[in-house]
């Protein structure tokens, strides 16, 4: 059944076969009504579009990890309370390349194609670079943009989800899929690594109608870390770099897939500089403890201070626990941990506590929270070693509440407001949930004030677990 658990009480202990849910999906579909139970809000009409890895095997290869599958996106249409669907591969050079030689032909996240030490060499930050954009959307002006963190972001139309072509240039070679919205010009945010004789972070700056983005600030930097999203204030750009870094001359020789060339290197400490948004100028690295983290979930400025709120890890064996080969076995994943550092700008200290013990995929109310004081994180969370339950942390009481199912994976809780919300957390939540006992998904819609549930609306499939998506 289920609940608003207290996150006190007992571990789940019924967990089925939600390994199925890394299965491959093949089939694209449109349904114009899914099977609907409980009311949606009149309010809400809209699309809940996602991009997620959708198919791992080529020719006679799976793929090693969960973030290299091919990008499926999947569009959830609320309209008059009723919900459509329809979902369709994303038609990227390295899809089509697979799909016509039966075999992997660009470099992904962890999976290399077969190919000699010279093709290696030659490969890297060429073409063959992949433009698999499996991780997240967004819309910028009337454009929808599919991403991953290599620099083809992928444009493709809203309503048949068919694939248009290259979005826009990106100045390096490594870049984020979690943009920020840049307020005064609707532009987008983002950073990018430029790899040559002198590494460099840029940042930049994209306006909806352009395919060039502005350079706002630089940094250089000797190895770069993986960095899968940043944060942002009213004034500052917020880079914490992580010590997983990479010498990238290393890449095209070490005969390792791109991620494998990360080095763990905790004794340089976790280093968190400020970059002015208006000057580029940069302050810091403030230093603090080595962790490692995919997601910012907020950031801003308080009495002197800056607040970075993210999810963590002691260290990056969350990457290793998400190759296909260990999620298939069972294997437990690792836990983030939501966690609030404090810089004092005066003094350079860097203080951090818990804010919730479970949180992933952290959403908030970005139309009106994101750069500014806030209160609620919605996430997922994975006390059994896979995502379980959605959790709501109110971070001014510390306080997590939770809904689970028995035998239910849910994704990222996408937060949607109530029109003329009077507060912060008056709106809904959007998750698929992967749902072992019948084997499909569904759309959950939850209040998101106290997480009861609303509706759901059952898929004629399973959707593979993904990561991100956006209501537009
Ligand atoms: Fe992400």
């Amino acid at each position: 059944m289920s609940q608003v658990a207290d996150p006190t009480a007992p571990t789940a202990t019924a967990t089925r076969d939600l390994t199925a849910g890394f299965k491959s999906l093949d089939r694209e579909t449109r349904v114009d009504r899914l099977p609907l139970e409980g009311r949606l809000p009149d309010w809400l009409q809209g699309s809940l579009v996602r991009t997620a890895p959708a198919k791992w095997e080529v020719g006679g290869r799976t793929m090693r990890h969960w973030f290299d599958g091919f990008a499926m996106l999947q569009r959830f249409g609320i309209a008059n309370g009723e919900v459509s669907f329809a979902n369709r591969f994303l038609q990227t050079k390295a899809y089509r390349a697979a799909e016509e030689k039966g075999e992997i032909v660009y470099s992904e996240f962890a999976t290399d194609p077969c190919r000699s030490l010279f093709g290696r060499a030659m490969s890297l930050f060429s073409p063959k670079l992949t433009d698999n954009a499996n991780v997240n959307l967004v819309k910028l002006g009337e454009r929808y943009i599919a991403m991953t963190e290599t620099p083809i972001p992928v444009e493709f139309d809203g309503d048949t989800l068919e694939t248009a072509g290259v979005a826009y240039e990106v100045p390096g070679m490594l870049t984020t899929a979690h943009p920020h919205l840049d307020r005064g010009s609707r532009g987008m945010l983002n950073y990018a690594a430029k790899i040559g004789p002198r590494n460099r972070y840029r940042f930049y700056l994209l306006s909806p109608g352009d395919t060039r983005p502005r350079v706002i600030g630089e940094l250089p930097v000797k190895e770069p870390a993986y960095m899968h999203s940043f944060g942002l204030t009213e004034r500052w750009l917020v880079l914490a770099e992580f010590p997983y870094v990479v010498n990238p001359i290393s890449i095209p020789l070490s005969g390792r897939p791109y991620i494998e060339n990360y080095r763990w290197k905790p004794e340089l400490g976790t280093r968190i500089t400020l970059v002015d948004r208006s000057t580029g100028e940069a302050t810091g690295p403030f230093e603090t403890d080595p962790f490692f983290c995919f997601h910012h979930a907020n950031s801003y400025e308080e009495n002197g201070s800056v607040v970075v709120d993210a999810c963590t890890y002691g260290d990056p064996r969350i990457v290793e626990d998400l190759y296909l080969e260990r999620l298939m076995d069972g294997e437990p994943a690792d836990r983030a941990e939501l966690r609030r550092f404090r810089i004092d700008l005066a003094s350079g200290r860097i203080d951090h506590e818990q804010l919730s013990e479970g949180l992933e995929l952290p959403r908030i109310n970005y139309g009106s929270r994101n750069e500014r004081p806030y209160r609620y994180v919605w996430g997922v969370d994975a006390r059994s070693g896979w995502l379980d339950r959605i959790v709501k942390c109110d971070v001014e009481r510390r306080e997590t509440t939770a809904w689970s199912e028995d035998g239910c994976s849910p994704g990222e809780p996408v937060f949607v407001a109530a029109p003329e919300a009077k507060a912060e957390d008056e709106g809904v939540l959007l998750s698929i949930v992967f749902d072992s006992g019948s084997g499909r998904s569904f759309l959950l819609v939850l209040d998101a004030g106290d997480l009861s549930e609303l509706a759901r609306a059952e898929a004629p499939h399973h959707i593979p677990y993904g990561f991100h998506g956006q209501f537009l």
